[in-house]
């Protein structure tokens, strides 16, 4: 992405409360047999916890991206394979219609199948695996657990952030979920990162300059997806003109205009932002394995 040309912007987060979320997780870690990690098929590398490495502490791990129906096929397969290479289980799911849902309990078994053997060496024959459940702030981890154990076990819709208390699940096939209160982390590693998680709401895009975010998304959008810029906005996606161009151009096209003639800018950035979450500009994943920062740790604009 170096030498396109993004705004800056300034990414403020406060995670108060996230700190005892995540004293829960480092606490209860032991307890599990497993890690679920829950992640946005559209933003698989900005939706994972940079410590999840340390948290999980060397536990089996099985990725799990979710809302698959929202993200680009091709690439959430190359996800799948990326993290597969890692060494994880991986599982591609849509909670909301339950599509993939029913691949969990079978992809924990296989996962765990030498901690089952052990187990029964030691005549613990049908002992409950434990896994435990994380995932960012409204990236369906509720919805999900709720297809998993086939009933309302979780509670979905939180705001993000809301804490609860640790939550064992009982989901048959002699599993155990453990529950966990979403969290996010006290810096993002790059201003990508936190606009990623705005674009796909996990956090308020009301915290940020709404329309930076959306000229910067239009030109991230330009870059990756210049169709989906072209069919549904009718301007070239042309990135030499930089996001608030492209922005001010899809505006007028609109006819979103303030009195004075000039772009309705916000409007806009609203309208994008908008359709983007209702899947209106298609199936779009917005980051991708070969990212060369995935390997750095970090990425810059
Ligand atoms: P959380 O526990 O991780 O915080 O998330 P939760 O399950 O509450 O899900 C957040 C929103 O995301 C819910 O919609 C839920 O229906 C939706 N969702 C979960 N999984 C998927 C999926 O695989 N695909 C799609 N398309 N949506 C999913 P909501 O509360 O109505 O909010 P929203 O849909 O307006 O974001």
């Amino acid at each position: 992405m170096n030498g396109q040309r993004f705004e800056s912007m300034n990414i403020q987060w406060y995670p108060g409360h996230m700190t005892k979320a995540r004293r829960m997780i480092e606490e209860n870690v032991k307890l599990v047999d497993a890690v679920c990690e829950i992640l946005d098929a559209r933003i698989p590398y900005s939706s994972r916890n940079p410590d999840i490495d340390s948290l999980a502490s060397g536990k089996p791990r099985l990725v799990i991206l979710n809302r698959c129906d929202l993200a680009d096929p091709k690439m959430t397969a190359r996800w799948s394979a990326y993290f597969k290479s890692l060494g994880f289980a991986v599982l591609e799911t849509d909670a909301k219609s339950g599509k993939g849902v029913g691949g969990f309990a079978p992809a924990i078994r296989t996962l765990l199948r030498d901690r089952l053997k052990e187990y029964e060496a030691k005549g613990q024959v049908g002992r409950t695996l434990r896994v435990m459940v994380l995932g960012i702030p409204n990236v369906g981890k509720s919805t999900l657990i709720n297809k998993v154990a086939g009933r309302k076990a979780a509670a979905a819709g939180d705001k993000p952030g809301v804490t609860r208390g640790r939550q064992w699940i009982g989901i048959g096939n002699g599993l155990d979920l453990l529950d966990t209160p979403g969290i996010l982390w006290p810096k993002f590693d790059s201003q990508e990162v936190g606009e990623l998680l705005a674009v796909t709401n996990a956090i308020k895009a009301d915290i940020l300059d709404r329309e930076t975010l959306g000229a910067n998304f239009m030109l991230r959008l330009a870059l990756y997806y210049p169709e989906a810029v072209r069919e549904r906005y009718k301007i070239e996606p042309d990135v030499q003109a930089g996001g608030f161009a492209l922005l001010e151009r899809a505006a007028r096209k609109r006819g979103f205009l303030v009195s004075g003639g000039d772009a309705d800018l916000e409007r806009m950035a609203n309208t994008l932002l908008k359709e983007y979450h209702e899947g209106k500009l298609g199936k779009l994943t917005l980051e991708s394995p070969d990212d060369r920062a995935l390997d750095a740790g970090k990425r810059d604009l």
